[in-house]
């Protein structure tokens, strides 16, 4: 076997598959494939003789058939599968080649790997891709993370596939180890709040509007050329004119009502929460996902029939008000998401443009929306906002929503429809824009039960009160 491919692919269930074939597509591209069972490849390079795939039997013949530095993409399920892949390539790749592993991995776990394989002189490198199979097929967004050394040899064929927004490559190197699959779980984290949010505006429209599918499906669609345009609006409008070729019926109302999920959103809530960052948003979408779920407690309690009062009458402007609720809603998920990546950077010690993720998410992946060119904007202007609310664009949108925002929690709450996405984003503005915060009461009782201490609004220190003796106030530093 002669070493004449530039990049390999091992792993060739649909997404390994579609990457392999989206590479062979690209001018310059030579694609080795590998899978674990040989029919598999026999399969893919039967169906695709376009692509001139170079197939191998076992591992040493992929190997063997990687031109150096040799590049080769793991595309397995996340976990123990890669791992085992990861030592049959370490065990015959060189110092410089080049091991990616394209899979939804947990960062943790790529930050280990890299720190296990570094030594060996061999580079590994974590790549967020995203954009499903079609994606995969015809333009991902790619997050890599990894070293700058490698990014040389793998920018340009990673470029080569990556999806084009605005004449740009949604592709950057993210950030050293695992900053590229860090970014890759923000963005799924982002992915379920977005969806969290159409399907609390859907569910308005439906049973507060009182509007049919169909009719929703066309306001989906009509939101989707205004500041609301993005893929997963568009899918939206889709789902919901399908009907359902069995019963006739709207394909919305035979699909049980139990939201399935693989991890990443959870992810996202368990480091926020260990980083200290609020992603209300990404959290109320994975409960609200694990509610669905609770079916014998969704009936016990519906079995009570104290759900749901008449709806009051919805406001002339309600379609227009979830539009903006849905905005706003969506504008803090997305300055919820970025606190995350500043603050997994500054913990893991990555540089990571925020500027750049924006730009890298316009395309390819599925949060692609209209809405991240300003949101690039945004950082570019000023790389160091306190928060995406205070980029001028983002607060007058906010300023312009509001009243509507409110108008939608009040009436979706007094028509008992849940909308645990648009409470929480709407219940964080209030909080960040209150001027003083029940947090100083917490204090307060943190301090009478356990000594807890707290600081002065006139004066520097640390203080107790002496709750339980003549209640005077000591100073403790
Ligand atoms: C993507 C998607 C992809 C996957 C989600 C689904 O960026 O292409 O995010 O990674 O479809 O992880 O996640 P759930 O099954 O958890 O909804």
């Amino acid at each position: 076997m002669s070493a004449v491919a530039n990049i390999g692919v091992v792993g060739l269930a649909v997404m390994g598959s579609n990457l392999a074939r989206n590479l062979a597509s690209r001018e310059g591209n030579k694609v080795a494939v590998y899978n674990r069972t040989y029919a598999r490849t026999e399969d893919l390079v039967r169906e695709h003789p376009e692509a001139g795939f170079i197939p191998a039997r076992t591992i040493d013949e992929f190997v063997a058939s990687l031109a150096k530095p040799r590049t080769a993409i793991i595309m397995v399920q996340a976990g123990k599968g890669t791992d085992a892949v990861i030592d049959q390539l370490l065990e015959r790749f060189e110092p410089g080649d080049i091991i990616v592993d394209g899979g939804n991995a947990n960062f943790h776990d790529t930050i280990a790997r890299e720190a296990r394989i570094a030594p060996t002189g061999i580079h590994f490198v974590g790549t967020g891709i995203s954009g499903g199979e079609e994606g995969a097929l015809n333009g991902p967004s790619i997050m890599p993370g990894g070293s700058a050394e490698s990014y040389e040899t793998l920018g340009p064929i990673l470029a080569s596939i990556a999806a084009v927004a605005e004449g740009e490559a949604c592709v950057t190197h993210v950030g050293t180890d695992g900053a590229g699959h860090f970014v890759k779980m923000i963005h799924n984290g982002i992915e379920y709040a977005d969806m969290e949010l159409i399907g609390e505006a859907y569910d308005l429209l439906r049973h507060v509007r009182g509007l049919e599918p169909s009719v929703i499906a066309d306001v989906f669609a009509e939101w989707n050329s205004g500041p609301l345009q993005s893929y997963l609006i568009e899918i939206t409008a889709e789902v919901l004119r399908h009907i359902d070729a069995k019963t006739g019926k709207p394909f919305i109302d035979i699909v049980v009502d139990e939201a399935g999920s693989k991890g990443t959103g959870v992810w996202t809530v368990q480091n926020a929460l260990d980083l200290g960052v609020p992603v209300g948003g990404v959290a109320e979408a994975v409960f609200a996902r694990a509610v669905s779920g609770k079916r014998a407690q969704r009936d016990a309690v519906r079995s009570l029939g104290l759900a749901r009062p008449a709806a009051p009458a919805a406001p002339g402007t309600f379609v227009d008000d979830v539009a903006k609720a849905l905005y706003a809603s969506k504008v803090i998920a997305y300055a919820q998401g970025f606190d995350a990546i500043i603050a997994g950077a500054e913990k893991y010690g990555w540089n990571i443009d925020k500027g750049a993720v924006a730009k890298i998410w316009r395309g390819g992946c599925i949060i692609r929306a209209q809405f991240l060119n300003v949101l690039a904007d945004a950082y570019a202007a000023n790389p160091n906002l306190a928060t995406l609310l205070e980029a001028p664009y983002f607060a007058q949108a906010i300023a312009d929503g509001q009243e509507a925002w409110r108008r939608v929690v009040v009436t979706a709450t007094q028509a008992g429809v849940p909308i645990p996405g648009f409470s929480a984003a709407l219940s964080y503005f209030d909080s960040l824009s209150a001027e003083r915060l029940p947090a100083a009461l917490v204090q307060g009782q943190r301090d009478f039960f356990g000594a807890h201490t707290y600081r002065r609004v006139d004066t520097p220190g640390t203080f107790h009160t002496l709750w339980s003796g003549d209640r005077s106030e000591v100073e403790i530093g």
